[in-house]
């Protein structure tokens, strides 16, 4: 999807000290680059970073990386940053299918945040649980695979419990409407769409998977 342009994006979002800029650089090394050896979990498709700020700021040792294609929806995150000191977030702007050449066997949770739907027959290898995608984590899970995700888009959800399910994930909890579940996910972090969703009655549906390797 194209976002709106944003003026100088390219350049504030150079700018940020929360960007990484030669991320490829730190391949293997991101224990390294956060200075300890907590648990690295990433989100793709960060957006405006609403979601992976306030995980990060509430969950002090857990480190978070940001993966977003658009430098006009980066620029927002940033935005929000300024200023603020939060060492266990690093963002990156780059494309998803390049995790593999960012990261080596390192990440412990993959954040799926209300991600593109791309309904689309012809656009379904977008999907972040299409079967490359779930290959492509593979290589960067670093033993046990976890993955959560989060969406209103009942079609997505559908076809990622089916994905998920074929590439041997269990379910570790699946909701049909989050915010009416009788077992509310304790410390979810809302974005102002997942907000915007439950002021409309729209259920979200969430799901978390794992595969013990
Ligand atoms: C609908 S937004 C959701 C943003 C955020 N996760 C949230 O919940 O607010 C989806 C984001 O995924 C990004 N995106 C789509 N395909 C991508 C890709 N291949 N690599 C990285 N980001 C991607 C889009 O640019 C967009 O910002």
């Amino acid at each position: 999807m194209k976002y709106k342009s944003f003026k100088d994006a390219n350049k504030i979002v150079k700018r940020s000290t929360f960007l990484v800029t030669n991320p490829e650089e730190n391949k293997y090394k991101w224990n390294t680059f956060f200075g300890n050896n907590n648990p690295i979990h990433l989100e793709l498709g960060t957006g405006r970073g609403e979601f992976i700020i306030n995980m990060a700021l509430t969950n002090p040792k857990i480190n978070f990386v940001g993966i977003e294609i658009s430098e006009d929806q980066l620029v927002k995150a940033v935005q929000k940053l300024n200023n603020k000191n939060i060492p266990n977030l690093a963002l990156i702007c780059a494309d998803a299918h390049d995790i593999d050449k960012i990261f080596g066997k390192e990440i412990s949770t993959i954040y799926l945040t209300f991600s593109e739907p791309w309904p689309k027959a012809h656009n379904e290898k977008n999907r972040f649980t299409h079967e490359n995608y779930l290959k492509l984590y593979d290589k960067i899970f670093k033993k046990d695979k976890h993955i959560i995700m989060k969406t209103d888009n009942k079609g997505l959800f559908q076809y990622s419990l089916q994905t998920l399910s074929q590439y041997w994930y269990v379910f570790d909890k699946v909701s049909l409407d989050l915010h009416n579940d009788e077992n509310p996910v304790k410390s979810n972090i809302m974005t102002d769409w997942e907000r915007k969703c439950v002021q409309d009655k729209k259920p979200i549906y969430y799901l978390d998977a794992s595969f013990k390797g």
